[in-house]
């Protein structure tokens, strides 16, 4: 694999261009030009006179041989393979994704994030673990089991309580009961429906109520850090979801915080979720692939530059 990634790196040294893939399931009511992170990766990328191709997972097969050199085809047809890859479905990362990730890992691609990471992340419950065992600060959290144990729960929560998927992303896999009731009306649904699905209970953060931070990270530095609100009484925060958002004052806390997080995990790129908790901060979730349509708005940053101009750095590829 390392003489992979030399030959790829010698190539660059004369001065062919550099070739990048992103493997982005774009939803299927937006096309790639109108889809916004998408073209922000295009035109960005013409700037920097990087090669991109777009692809959905749906395009590529894999086959795994001992002479694994060819082994990867795009819509049919054995392709050459790319200087790096973007990994950008998030917690929309199939076995299928995965798989193909780990597969140009193996063929000496660089993968930015990696599967393993990728893989972490898309597991709320799995990401909180290896937090709190590095000491950082997250809500109490608990796996749901059937039938629910309602004594031990209300020893150690107090409603409103957060219920979440495990994994999820534009709050949608993510409700509050406010009391025991609806706590008890929602899991008997979830009970019926499937029990064996694997739900997280959380620790309401009250004082971040509607609002919370996020933080852009690429290559071991805070690129931006902004609020989010939400417009509504609703105490999810999620730009997508509708919320505002606005610039926010980067503290050493929060930088240190989002910075340890994201290395902690194995993350390149990521986009810390932050909870107020009176003066400090508890980390709501650290997504892989992180969009970026609310922060260009708000903030003077460049996201894909930053992240093209990272991808170039670490490999030494020049300008
Ligand atoms: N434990 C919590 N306490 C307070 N607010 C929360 C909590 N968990 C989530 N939220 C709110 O809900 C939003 C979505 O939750 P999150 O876990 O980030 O899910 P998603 O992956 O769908 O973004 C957060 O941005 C935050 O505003
Ligand atoms: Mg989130």
């Amino acid at each position: 694999m390392a003489s992979e990634l030399q030959n790829h790196n010698k190539g660059k040294l004369r001065g062919m261009s550099v070739k990048g893939w992103i493997i982005y399931k774009v939803p299927e009511n937006e096309l790639n030009e109108t889809h916004y992170e998408t073209k922000r990766f295009i035109e960005e990328a013409k700037l920097m006179d990087i090669e991109l191709e777009i692809y959905s997972p749906n395009q590529i097969e894999i086959i795994v041989t001992r002479e694994d050199k060819r082994s990867i085809f795009v819509n049919g047809q054995v392709v050459d393979l790319p200087d790096f890859v973007l990994p950008r479905m998030g917690s929309g990362t199939t076995y299928f994704a995965l798989a193909l990730i780990r597969h140009l890992e193996r063929l000496g691609v660089p993968c930015i994030n990696t599967s393993l990471s990728i893989e972490t992340v898309r597991d709320k419950l799995y990401s909180h673990q290896i937090l709190a065992e590095k000491n950082l600060p997250v809500p109490k959290t608990m796996l749901m089991k059937f039938p629910i144990d309602i004594e031990l729960i209300k020893r150690h929560f107090t409603f409103p309580i957060v219920i979440k998927t495990l994994s999820g992303s534009l709050g949608k896999g993510v409700f509050q009961a406010k009391n025991e009731e609806s706590f008890m009306n929602l899991a008997r649904i979830i009970e019926i429906a499937n029990p064996n699905i694997n739900i997280i209970l959380q620790e309401m953060v009250t004082d971040s109520h509607g609002k919370d931070l996020r933080v852009f990270v690429v290559g071991g530095r805070v690129i931006g850090c902004m609020k989010r609100e939400s417009s509504s009484d609703d105490f999810r925060a999620n730009y997508s979801a509708g919320g505002t958002v606005a610039p926010y004052e980067l503290t050493h806390a929060i930088e240190w915080l989002a910075l340890e997080a994201t290395k902690v995990l194995g993350l390149d790129i990521s986009g810390v979720d932050l909870l107020f908790d009176g003066d400090q901060f508890k980390i709501c979730e650290v997504n892989s692939s992180p969009m970026f349509k609310g922060m260009e708005s708000c903030l003077e940053v460049n996201v894909p530059s930053e992240i093209f101009q990272y991808v170039m750095t670490r490999f030494q590829w020049g300008h």
